[in-house]
This record gives structure tokens, sequence and C-alpha cells, in this order.
């Protein structure tokens, strides 16, 4: 009797362990969860991933939005814009030959051409210039301001 007591707990209570500890950051999408197989933070995203291909062989990417897309970064407001297809390779770590990110920073549009994850942080690349912010301030994954439907 005893032992089928702790038996019934063990199972009522294995459920409870099995979840994700961070229900915050849970992916939204198979984008989104490939995203963070590859050691990078959803927020990289926006919310809703039209689809998604990738060559896993190559790591090559490209990625189709519902449109073109505008986020305001926390937390230095940065804007954002991504066009409704995004290209780029992605390693463990590293994405590369990025095309379909800008960022508006100092009165200028940049090309975000590459994303290093560096510890807690990501190291933004445009062209030659590299920008660190720390990766929780990508933890969530935003929805688009404005959306402009492509076609
Ligand atoms: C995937 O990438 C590999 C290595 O570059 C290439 O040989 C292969 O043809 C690619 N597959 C597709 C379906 O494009």
């Amino acid at each position: 009797m005893k032992i089928s007591l702790v038996l019934l707990s063990f199972l009522v209570l294995l459920p409870l362990s099995l979840q994700d500890p961070n229900p915050k950051v849970k992916a939204p999408s198979r984008a989104h969860a490939e995203l963070t197989s590859y050691g990078f933070p959803i927020g990289l995203l926006p919310l809703s991933v039209k689809d998604y291909y990738i060559n896993k062989t190559s790591g090559d990417f490209s990625l189709l939005l519902h449109g073109t897309c505008k986020i305001t970064l926390p937390p230095d407001n940065y804007l954002a814009t991504y066009s409704d297809k995004v290209t780029g390779r992605i390693t463990h770590g590293q994405i590369a030959e990025l095309r379909g990110i800008r960022v508006r920073a100092f009165y200028q549009w940049w090309s975000i051409t590459g994303i290093r994850s560096a510890g807690d942080s990501l190291v933004f690349e445009v062209g030659v210039v590299t920008a660190k912010y720390p990766s929780k301030n990508f933890d969530e994954s935003l929805d688009c301001e404005g959306t402009r439907a492509s076609s």
C-alpha cells in the first residue's frame, strides 16, 4: 500500500519535471526551434514565420515571412526590418552570408551580414564592423509592427 502510494506520487510528479523549465522562451514554430538548436535565441526571428527551408549539410537556409516586417528591438529600441525572404548559412553559433535583415542605427540603415553567438552575447556583423549585445535581449520573439503583404 505504501509502495503504491510512492509510485503513484512519482507518476503524478513525473510530467511536471519533464516540462520546459523556462516556458517563457518556448519556440513558437519549427523555424524558431531550429534556430535554438543552432545555439541562437528565438528573438532573432519575428513571431510569425510562413515557411523555411534548410539544407542540413551545408546550413544554407531560406526563411519566408508573411511580407516585410518591422520590429523595434529592446532595450535600445533599434528599428529592424526583415525582407519577406531572409537567406544565409547557419552552423552552430554562426550565421553567415545573411541577407534580408537591416537595422537602423546612427541615422542610417545597416545590413546585418552575419551573427555570431559568443557566450552570453550575440555579435552582429555589418561587413567588417561588429556590435555586441546580450543574448537575453533576444529571448522573446516579437510580432511584426507593420506587415505589408508580399504579392
Ligand atoms: C545541400 O548542400 C550540399 C553541400 O553543399 C550539396 O551537395 C547538396 O546538393 C545540397 N542539397 C540540396 C537539396 O540543395
